[in-house]
C-alpha cells in the first residue's frame, strides 16, 4: 500500500532528508517559507498526501442533522473512535483564534483541519489518523492527555506554538510514535519522563517551554536524531554519558546547565552536525574531545563561564563553519591552527570576543581584518576595542582552574592552499540568513 509509506516506515533517509533541504534551504533563502523548519517541512507534505485517500475512503452522508453520527457512518471504527477522541478534546479547547476546530465536526475526521490519515502497517486497508499537525494554530488546552495517547496509530505531533499546558502523557501504547514537537507552549514540570520508554522516537523538540529541573542521562541513550531543549530552565551538570546521543542536532541553548562539557563528546564524532550550548552556566575547561567533532558544522558554548585554552585539537574541526566561544573565561593565545581553518577548512564566523586572549598569530590577523574572527574586549595588547588593563589584571591575579594543555594535535593539520579558495561556508551565509537548523531553533516559531 502506498499510502502508509511516508509516515510509518521510519526511515533513516529521514536524516537525509534533512540533510538534503538543510543544504539546500539556502538556494530557496527568499521564498516565504525560509522561516520554517524544513525537516518538519518535508514531513509535513508526505502526511498531507494520505490525507486525500483517508477522505477518499469517506461515504457515509452527511452524519445527519441533531443525532449523534453512529459507528456506520464512518469510513471505518478507527475513524469512529478517532472522532470520540477529538470531539472529547474539543471540549477542553479555550481558545481557538483562527477556528480552527470549526472545521472539526462530521464523519470524516481526516478532513479536519490539522489531522492527517494514513493506512497503519498493520491494518492497510483502514486509514486512520496517523499524524496531527496544529503548528501555529494557537489552540489553548490544559492538557493534551486523554487526546494524543488515545490516538493508537499516531506517529506524529506536532504543536508548535500552542498554549498546551500539563505534562506528557504516556506515549508507550503508541507503537508506531516518533515525532514529538510541543515547542513554545507552556507545558511545565520536570522533564517529560514518559518519552524515554518511546523506543522509536527519532525527533523531541520541548524547546520554549517551563520545563524545569534534571535530564534524565537516559534521553542521550536514544536513538533519537533531533534533540530541541533549548529555552526552558533546566538546570543541572550535564550528563557525562552526553556523547553516547545519536543526535545531528542538539540545543540545550539558554537553559541553566552546569558542569563541564563532558569528555563523552567525541563518542558523537560521526553523528553529530550542530550543537548549542550558548548561554548556560557550563565551566570548568574545554575537553580535548570536541576537537574530535568531525562533522560538525556548528559548534556553540558561547555565554557560558568556561575557562583555561583552547585546545589544540580544535583545529581538527574540519568542517566547523560557525565556532562561538565568546563571553567565557578562556585565556591564553588563540591556537593559530584554529584560525588556519578559515583556508584550510570551512570556517566561516569565529567568535571568541568577551574572555582574556592574550595573543593571536598571523592567521587569526588576517582573519579578523576579514571580519570572521572578532576577538573584541580580550587583553591583547595593542589590538583596538580590547578590556581595560585594570580588568585584565584581576582576572589574571585570580587563582586559576587548572586545564590540562595537550601540545598533540590529533589530526594531519592540512597545508593552507596558495591561492586562498572562498570557503563554501562564506557562500552559503551570504545566500542565506539563517542556514543552520540548531539556530533557527533558537527562534519560537516555526514560521507557519
Ligand atoms: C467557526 O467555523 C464554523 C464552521 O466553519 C462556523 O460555523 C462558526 O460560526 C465559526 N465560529 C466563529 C466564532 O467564527
Ligand atoms: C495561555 O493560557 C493561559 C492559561 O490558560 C492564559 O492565562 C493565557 O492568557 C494564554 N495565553 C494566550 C496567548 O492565549
Ligand atoms: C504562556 O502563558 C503566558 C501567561 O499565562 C502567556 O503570556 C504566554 O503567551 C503563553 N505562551 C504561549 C506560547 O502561548
Ligand atoms: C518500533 O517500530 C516497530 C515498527 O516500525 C514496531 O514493530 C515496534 O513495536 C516499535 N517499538 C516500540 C517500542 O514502539
Ligand atoms: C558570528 O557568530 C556570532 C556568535 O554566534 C553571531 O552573533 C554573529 O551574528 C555571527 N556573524 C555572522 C556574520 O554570521
Amino acid at each position: 500500500m502506498a499510502v502508509g509509506e511516508c509516515c510509518y516506515f521510519r526511515i533513516k533517509l529521514l536524516l537525509l532528508l534533512i540533510l538534503f533541504l538543510h543544504r539546500s534551504s539556502f538556494l530557496l533563502a527568499h521564498s516565504s517559507t525560509s522561516l520554517q523548519t524544513p525537516q518538519r517541512e518535508t514531513i509535513e507534505i508526505g502526511v498531507g498526501t494520505g490525507s486525500g485517500i483517508g477522505g477518499g475512503g469517506g461515504g457515509g452522508g452527511g452524519g445527519g442533522g441533531g443525532r449523534d453520527p453512529q459507528p456506520s457512518d464512518f469510513p471505518n471504527p478507527k475513524q469512529y473512535y478517532a472522532y470520540i477522541v477529538i470531539q472529547r478534546f474539543k471540549k477542553t479547547i479555550t481558545c481557538d483564534p483562527n477556528n480552527v476546530t470549526g472545521t472539526w465536526v462530521g464523519n470524516l475526521p481526516c478532513t479536519y483541519q490539522g489531522f492527517y490519515c494514513e493506512a497503519p502497517p498493520d491494518s492497510p486497508n483502514t486509514p486512520t489518523i496517523a499524524s496531527v499537525d496544529f503548528n501555529g494554530f494557537h489552540l489553548c488546552a490544559p492538557t493534551i492527555a486523554g487526546f494524543i495517547d488515545q490516538l493508537p496509530d499516531l506517529a506524529l505531533f506536532h504543536a508548535n506554538s500552542n498554549n498546551f499546558t500539563g505534562t506528557i502523557p504516556d506515549l508507550t501504547p503508541l507503537q508506531y510514535f516518533y515525532e514529538l514537537d510541543v515547542s513554545n507552549n507552556n507545558m511545565s514540570g520536570s522533564f517529560p519522563g514518559n518519552v524515554l520508554p518511546l523506543a522509536n522516537l527519532t525527533f523531541l523538540d520541548l524547546r520554549f517551554n517551563l520545563f524545569a529541573g534534571t535530564v534524565p542521562s537516559s534521553i542521550f541513550n536514544i536513538a533519537l536524531d533531533v534533540l530541541f531543549l533549548n529555552n526552558n530552565n533546566f538546570n543541572q551538570p550535564l550528563p557525562a554519558n552526553l556523547g553516547y546521543t545519536t543526535v545531528a542536532y542538539l540545543t540545550l541553548a539558554n537553559n541553566g546547565f552546569t558542569g563541564p562539557i563532558p569528555k563523552s563528546i567525541s563518542k558523537a564524532g560521526s553523528t553529530l552536525l550542530e550543537v548549542l550550548f550558548l548561554n548556560n552556566r557550563l565551566s570548568g575547561c574545554l575537553p580535548y574531545e570536541i576537537g574530535l567533532l568531525s562533522e560538525a558544522t556548528v559548534f556553540d558554548a558561547g555565554f557560558n563561564q568556561i575557562t583555561g585554552p583552547i585546545p589544540l585539537s580544535f583545529g581538527c574541526l574540519q568542517k566547523v563553519e560557525q565556532l562561538n566561544l565568546a563571553g567565557n573565561f578562556l585565556y591564553g593565545n588563540v591556537p593559530d591552527v584554529v584560525c588556519r581553518l578559515a583556508k584550510t577548512g570551512q570556517l566561516a564566523n569565529l567568535s571568541l570576543s568577551g574572555n582574556y586572549f592574550t595573543w593571536i598569530g598571523h592567521s587569526c590577523w588576517e582573519l579578523v581584518k576579514s571580519g570572521v574572527l572578532d576577538v573584541r574586549q580580550n587583553c591583547i595588547p595593542g589590538f583596538p576595542e580590547q578590556r581595560h588593563p585594570a580588568e585584565c589584571w584581576w582576572f589574571f591575579a585570580q587563582p586559576k582552574h587548572y586545564c590540562p594543555f595537550l601540545h598533540f594535535i590529533p589530526c594531519e593539520c592540512p597545508v593552507p592552499p596558495a591561492t586562498p579558495r572562498t570557503p563554501e561556508a562564506m557562500q552559503r551565509q551570504a545566500e542565506a540568513p539563517h542556514p543552520y537548523t540548531a539556530y533557527k531553533a533558537l527562534h519560537r516559531r516555526d514560521g507557519n
